[in-house]
């Protein structure tokens, strides 16, 4: 769809910016903090761990003015559960609980709206021990922690998000499993126990506040078919439903979705619902959905004769299909980062346009950027412009879906500083804050801004009339 005139982005707009705790915080052991997974986690040769990660542990109000320097008007981040209740039930630790509430005060005092995720792929290691997800008294530590937050931070914290990337955690289980990975009928037991989870979160959330919004934080992508196949679209649809729908329909509608169940019946890897648990889901009702996005997956029809999970796709991004589900496939319109990930700018307008039409809720992108081996050179500096160039056209075509009709409250892209990348350590770097350390060399940890950030700092300050001038001179 074409436009005689563009609309600018909306009063109010959350400009923001994301991170993680065990991403960003480093102070692994220290105040009492417990292990989550991620301190047992075998990181490859040459890479980093999360112990001193980017040190924002101990740097967090040198962090926080350089976010209002920036301008900017939320800071996605999360909380460390192990920080905060180390075992991730029984006793609470004062000194972690202080540490986010200053982070808070912090933030709002430069006026930056908090919007903090309750969970970001860090299980404390005693709740890991007994079984994590699959153990349904996680699901009541989980309330526990969820209420210790609210009673802490409810009068200042207005947007939470419930679990980041619970679709992830289950179709790429191997960084939340420091053991053995879990079967795939354990999965789907771990999916539906976080479902009740996070629903018992924003129960509990709407109960205690009138004026708090909450929702989930998926990974949600539209797919592609490879071809105008009918069944390339069959494919399509399959891989879209287990991937992204099961999680919002759950979460927004508060039943499995049914194209999914039939999938998980037929495997034999359906979850036990417990008496009450559909209730407890069915009364959840999220005020907005969180969505990371990076970029779309293209598929082909099943062939179910044992090669569907082939790798064909080339060096395109992690994806292997399924045997009778779908099969890999190659986009060719699609560039691809030095590290293998696609880039489909226009993949997000799709994407926004999909789960708007679906929900018909406000959406807030809570993850969306680009990972590079980014350089400072001998001025001091980081020329980013492959990111500038990025980040422009996705927020162009932001700026397109908000044309559309769709209600995007906000952009939170990854992320705000350097951080340990899940799996490639300190070398894929995605901040708008360069953060002077390597793999192994911990150098001073210094700050230093990159081209995109002054960059970023003149969007926000204009709300985005920048792109919107762009987009309406194309
Ligand atoms: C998202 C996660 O999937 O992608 C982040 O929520 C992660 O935690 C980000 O860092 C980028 O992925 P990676 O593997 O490059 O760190």
């Amino acid at each position: 769809m074409h436009y005689k005139k563009i609309k600018n982005f909306p009063k109010g707009f959350l400009w923001g910016a994301s991170t993680s705790a065990y991403q960003v915080e480093g102070a692994w052991n220290e105040d009492g903090k417990g292990l989550s997974v991620q301190d047992f986690n075998e990181t490859p040769d040459g890479i980093t761990d999360f112990k001193v990660a980017s040190d924002h542990y101990h740097r967090m109000k040198e962090d926080v003015e350089l976010m209002a320097q920036m301008g900017m008007k939320a800071y996605r981040f999360s909380i460390s559960w192990a920080r905060v209740i180390p075992e991730g039930t029984g006793a609470v630790n004062d000194k972690g609980l202080k540490f986010y509430n200053d982070l808070i005060d912090e933030l709002l005092a430069y006026g930056i709206e908090p919007v903090v995720t309750l969970y970001h792929f860090d299980l404390p290691y005693g709740l890991y021990k007994l079984g994590g997800w699959s153990n349904r008294e996680t699901i009541a530590a989980f309330e526990n922690y969820a209420r210790i937050l609210f009673e802490n931070y409810g009068d200042r914290v207005k947007y939470w998000l419930t679990i980041n990337e619970q679709n992830v955690m289950i179709n790429h289980p191997n960084a939340m499993n420091p053991g053995v990975i879990p079967s795939k009928k354990e999965l789907y037991q771990q999916c539906h126990n976080m479902f009740v989870a996070g629903a018992k979160a924003i129960n509990l959330c709407h109960e205690m506040f009138n004026d708090a919004k909450i929702g989930p934080a998926p990974n949600i992508v539209a797919i592609y078919p490879e071809k105008c196949d009918p069944a390339d679209a069959i494919a399509a649809d399959n891989w879209e439903a287990i991937r992204c729908w099961l999680y919002l329909d759950i979460a927004v509608y508060g039943v499995y979705n049914k194209l999914v169940w039939a999938y998980l019946e037929q495997r034999g890897y359906e979850p036990t619902i417990e008496p009450g648990d559909m209730e407890t889901i069915a009364k959840a009702k999220p005020d907005f959905i969180g969505c990371n996005y990076y970029a779309t997956a293209t598929v082909a029809a099943s062939r179910n004769d044992g090669t569907d999970c082939q790798a064909r796709n080339g060096d395109q991004q992690i994806m292997i299909g399924e045997e009778g589900v779908y099969r890999a496939a190659k986009n060719d319109y699609l560039e691809q980062t030095e590290y293998g990930w696609l880039i489909d700018a226009i993949g997000l307008r799709v994407t926004l346009r999909r789960i708007y039409s679906r929900y018909n809720l406000p959406i807030l992108i809570t993850e969306n950027g680009l990972g590079a081996r980014d350089e400072l050179t001998e001025d001091g500096k980081v020329h980013d412009q492959y990111r500038i160039d990025y980040l422009e056209r996705h927020f162009a075509q932001a700026l397109m879906a908000i044309n559309d009709g769709v209600d995007l409250i906000g952009y939170c892209p990854w992320s705000f500083m350097d951080l340990v990348s899940t799996h490639q350590g300190y070398g894929k770097r995605y901040g708008f804050v360069y953060v002077n350390r390597g793999e192994d060399d911990l150098k001073d940890l210094d700050r230093i801004k990159k081209d995109s950030y002054y960059w970023y700092r003149d969007v926000i300050a204009s709300n985005g009339k920048s792109i919107t001038d762009m987009v309406d001179s194309q």
